[in-house]
């Protein structure tokens, strides 16, 4: 509201030249309260008026005028705006406790598709699967709350020639048994067993790629077996899932398309795009000064990238999205690309709205967690450890995982502390669940009723927290960026706190007025939890 109108004011002095929308982008808040509530830069109008950007500031100053106002000053540059408490607090307190609130439409009518999560059958469910889950899920959310709707889809590794491998080694090694017990860890045992040995026996090699043959062409007993695996896996994966609270819209994994790559293989020929290279099919994309992506390799067997040029046609088809999100880790940018031009060269409008929202490693020591080298811990422990540590309650245990990864922008690396995520103290998850409960249970001690005419100038870092929160909302989903909604939360929380600890809530005047303030904290740090994936506590 005030921005338009701020913005309403200044476009009507500077001229037709300054959209009032391009100048209401210019607006900033300053990071210090003695700066105003609001401030404008001038800077960039010194160009444009051939005068210097104090003296503008100062005229400007001088004729912005509006009951919301109580003071505007000119100072550096800057037009620094002070608006009127009351007036503002009582506004923000009922946008607040309107149903919904932080809501956009501007997504209405469209649909996100994200492809979120992905792990690998038989093998376990790794911290990038983790990252990847977590980060797709909260931008499914944002979506959502952004009027888009969306769809979120598990593209399970579940095919390709790895597999061969797989079945080869549980021919040689396998026990029924012990993979019933305990099957990602014992299927990817025997998998990593099989890479050891085949080092000193190619043989194996030749054994592996003789099972995927006979899984490609349907046989009984590599079918029945991958089944099987993908099965066992599948309800493994189901446990994280149902732990960390997220579904999907669909699980369909690369599997399916294996049958559906020809089509895809025919139109790139059909438009002239495939070369034959050392006996492989390749598109090549050297006028994107990148590396030709492989479509059929040279012994006949198709490719990932051929089953997800696939999968992204067939989800077009489907869904007719207008974004289309990848949430996978920045070591497969390269693949990312290739798609997106391949599918660009082949004439797809749509893949201009293809988009990789790649993310940093999960890092221990410093060191990235793998798999192979024995550096993992497993997933389902990490979050009954982390439930254990938060006294049993698993709600504040996984929201501690998730906000851990939430409050790092996605594309740094994140390093994995138990420790670090699990205090009370300081920016973590348990330490916005605190706050929140705490906030719930003073509105348990006192009988009130809604009022939003609070005058209280102790309040007011916390009602512009409270304002800021559909803007936040906005620039999170925009730059698919999460972090900035983890990062807002804990402002909210850090501000309440301290209004918390300077203002006795219960004894002082205005109770009701205070309270209604309180409870409009409670519902906006429950919906921002809420938008990162997190269920809060009431009692802790
Ligand atoms: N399963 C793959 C992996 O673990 C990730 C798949 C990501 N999604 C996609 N459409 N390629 O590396």
């Amino acid at each position: 509201m005030e921005k338009e109108i701020i913005a309403l004011q200044l476009a009507h002095i500077l001229g037709e030249e300054f959209p009032p929308e391009d100048l209401q982008q210019k607006l900033e808040y300053p990071k210090h309260s003695q700066h105003g509530d609001i401030s404008f830069p001038c800077f960039f109008l010194a160009g444009h008026f051939r005068r210097n950007p104090k003296e503008i500031a100062e005229e400007l100053s001088s004729q912005l005028t509006h009951p919301i106002f109580t003071k505007t000053e000119a100072v550096h540059g800057y037009v620094n705006i002070f608006l009127d408490q009351p007036f503002m607090t009582n506004h923000v307190l009922n946008r607040v406790l309107q149903e919904g609130y932080g809501s956009h439409s501007f997504g209405e009518g469209e649909r996100v598709v994200l492809d979120l999560s992905a792990p690998n059958i038989a093998k376990p469910f790794s911290m990038g699967h983790l990252r990847s889950t977590i980060i797709g899920n909260s931008l499914a959310l944002l979506a959502e709350k952004c009027g888009y709707t969306s769809v979120k889809i598990n593209y399970i590794g579940d095919y390709g020639t790895q597999f061969g491998h797989l079945l080869a080694a549980y021919k040689k090694w396998g026990d029924e048994e012990t993979i019933q017990k305990a099957p990602l860890k014992e299927l990817s045992n025997i998998y990593v067993r099989f890479h050891e040995e085949s080092k000193h026996d190619p043989s194996l090699i030749e054994e592996g790629r003789e099972w995927f043959k006979r899984l490609e062409k349907g046989g009984t007993e590599a079918v029945t077996l991958w089944k099987w695996f993908r099965e066992l896996s599948l309800l493994k994966f189901d446990e994280i899932y149902e732990q960390l609270g997220i579904s999907f819209d669909m699980t369909r994994g690369e599997a399916y398309y294996s049958d559906k790559m020809e089509e895809t293989i025919s139109l790139l020929e059909e438009k002239g795009m495939v070369e034959k290279s050392d006996g492989a099919l390749v598109v090549r994309l050297d006028e994107y000064d990148l590396p030709p992506c492989l479509i059929v390799k040279s012994n006949g067997t198709t490719t990932y990238a051929t089953r997800d040029l696939t999968a992204a046609i067939d989800r077009y088809r489907t869904y007719g999205f207008s974004k289309s999100l990848y949430v996978v880790g920045n070591e497969q940018t390269l693949h990312f690309e290739q798609i997106k031009k391949v599918l660009e060269k082949a004439g797809f409008p749509w893949a201009s709205s293809m988009q990789h929202i790649s993310f940093g490693m999960m890092l221990q020591n410093g060191k990235k967690m793998s798999t192979r080298k024995g550096r993992t811990i497993l997933l389902e422990d990490v979050l009954q450890e982390a439930g254990e540590r938060a006294g049993g309650n698993n709600r504040i245990g996984t929201g501690a995982v998730i906000f851990h990864d939430l409050k790092h922008h996605r594309l740094n690396d994140v390093e994995f502390s138990l420790d670090d995520m699990l205090t009370f103290e300081g920016t973590t998850g348990p330490y916005i669940q605190y706050t929140y409960a705490r906030a719930i249970s003073l509105l348990d001690k006192a009988e009130f009723s809604l009022n939003t005419e609070l005058d209280d100038s102790s309040a007011w870092e916390v009602v512009k927290q409270l304002h800021a929160f559909p803007e936040e909302i906005e620039r999170a989903f925009l730059q698919s960026d999460p972090s900035i909604i983890a990062r807002y939360v804990l402002r909210l929380a850090k501000y309440f706190n301290q209004y918390y600890a300077h203002t006795k809530i219960l004894q002082a005047d205005q109770l009701d007025k205070r309270l209604t303030l309180v409870f409009s904290v409670t519902k906006v740090l429950e919906e921002g939890l809420h938008l990162l994936g997190m269920e809060t506590v009431e009692k802790m």
